[in-house]
């Protein structure tokens, strides 16, 4: 018994460091939980309880209708998959809603070009009551995971307590690596211990996860989104800097498509969510989104952005009495997104500034080509006026560049 656990803390130890060289740029796909949640009826509703069917018909939709093409290859798997275990205490999944099992699955994803995500929970159960991955069942739930050819574990924590997350989450960034098959790992413990340090070290996290969620569950509502990006803009000067390559803050996944938000307010979160160099994990009915929606969320430029290489998380730099804040995310090659976002309740607003103003300082011009509607603004130099058109709840965003060259050969 105690050879055993030294040899789990060495293990541990030795492989603090998750070199799995995967989620260089923010992963993108399609995630169960908002949209789906727990709904394990699949006598009163088959088209869209957690099953087979439903994981089955999203990889269809992912892969025909462009999404996989764009950059939304993970199909991943939430809450409520797991039948229980077997006699030798291998996690099976419920055999009535995954009859062919989840390497079927995986298999149905990677001939498609997708990839596979699972969940399961640290502790004694999952966030629903199933079955969770208790201490000693890590490794060999790691294991079962890799035999399964699981791309991606999101590794909740609702039944473990600190001392075991702060075990557990080590121990299975080390069980991951030990199968040898490269898994991306999305941590829930910092949301679990309040998201901040003390209680949480950012750089143990970069050290063993590839991503995060640092904050409570998004649910279907404007309210929520707020809440969530108030509570990620007011501790930006933590989570900004911890951010990148391999290494993401998650403030959870797009409501787009739903039933929540307005126009404005899905392409706002789509605006904000890109700004922040989030994961894009949609969680909608694909089989019925309308074409509107499809537009905000297979923007080309959007998603240009969203996986630029620098993997720089973008910050709020502005927030103005008028209810107008402005965020800027740099990126590669001298340009930068500029986020205008209203929170205002009345009209659309005309928000004037200059470059200058938001402290670019260089001499260069720069265009701007707004993200949502193509049009392209030259002339730009920092000391011009400039004037956006912000909607109520809305955004206006956009992709910024110098044309330096023109200059100096115009002059
Ligand atoms: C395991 O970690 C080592 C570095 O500690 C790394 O070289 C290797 O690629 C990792 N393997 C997997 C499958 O993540
Ligand atoms: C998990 O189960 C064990 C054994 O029943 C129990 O002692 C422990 O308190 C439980 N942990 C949590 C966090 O509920
Ligand atoms: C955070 O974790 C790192 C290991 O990645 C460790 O070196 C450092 O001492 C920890 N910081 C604190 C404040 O515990
Ligand atoms: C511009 O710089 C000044 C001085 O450092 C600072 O007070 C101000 O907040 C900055 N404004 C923006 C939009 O970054
Ligand atoms: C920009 O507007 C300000 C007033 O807001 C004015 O003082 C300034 O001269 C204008 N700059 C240019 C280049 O027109």
């Amino acid at each position: 018994m105690l050879r055993k656990t030294v040899l789990l803390l060495a293990l541990v130890d030795q492989v603090l460091v998750l070199e799995n060289g995967l989620l260089r740029t923010p992963p993108m796909g399609w995630l169960a939980w908002e949209r789906f949640r727990c709904n394990t009826d699949c006598h009163e509703d088959p088209k869209n309880c957690i099953s087979e069917r439903l994981f089955m018909e999203m990889a269809d939709r992912l892969a025909q209708d462009g999404w996989r093409d764009l950059g939304y290859t993970y199909l991943n798997i939430d809450d409520c998959w797991i039948g229980g275990r077997d006699d030798k205490g291998h996690l099976v999944p419920d055999p009535k809603r995954f009859p062919r099992g989840i390497a079927f699955l995986a298999d149905y994803a990677h001939s498609l070009g997708l990839q596979l995500g699972i969940y399961e929970d640290l502790g004694n159960f999952t966030c629903m009551g199933y079955p969770g991955t208790t201490l000693d069942k890590v490794f060999q739930d790691a294991q079962t995971f890799a035999e399964w050819k699981v791309d991606m574990l999101k590794l909740d924590g609702c039944f473990s307590t600190s001392e075991e997350k702060a075990k557990g989450y080590p121990m299975m960034a080390a069980a991951l690596n030990a199968t040898g098959r490269p898994i991306a790992f999305s941590c829930s413990w910092p949301a679990y211990e309040g998201g901040l340090p003390p209680e949480v070290n950012y750089s143990l996290l970069t050290d063993i996860c590839n991503l995060w969620r640092n904050y409570d569950d998004i649910q279907d509502s404007w309210s929520s989104v707020l809440s969530v990006l108030d509570w990620f803009v007011d501790h930006q000067d933590i989570l900004q800097p911890v951010a990148g390559p391999g290494h993401w803050n998650d403030p959870d996944m797009l409501l787009i498509g739903n039933f929540g938000l307005s126009f404005e307010q899905a392409r706002a979160q789509m605006a904000l969510w890109t700004v922040l160099a989030a994961p894009l994990f949609m969680s909608t009915d694909l089989r019925t989104i309308s074409a509107q929606n499809v537009d905000i969320l297979q923007n080309p430029l959007m998603i240009k952005i969203n996986q630029d290489p620098l993997g720089i998380q973008g910050r709020r730099i502005l927030k103005e009495k008028s209810h107008i804040e402005v965020f800027l995310r740099p990126l590669a090659s001298e340009t930068c997104a500029l986020v205008f976002f209203s929170r205002r309740t009345d009209m659309p607003y005309r928000f004037r500034s200059s470059l200058a103003q938001l402290n670019f300082t260089s001499s260069s011009v720069y265009e701007a080509q707004d993200v949502y509607t193509g049009n392209v603004i030259s002339g730009l130099r920092a000391e011009t006026n400039f004037t956006v058109v912000i909607n109520p709840s809305g955004v206006v965003m956009w992709y910024l560049y110098p044309v330096k060259k023109l200059e100096t050969s115009q002059q």
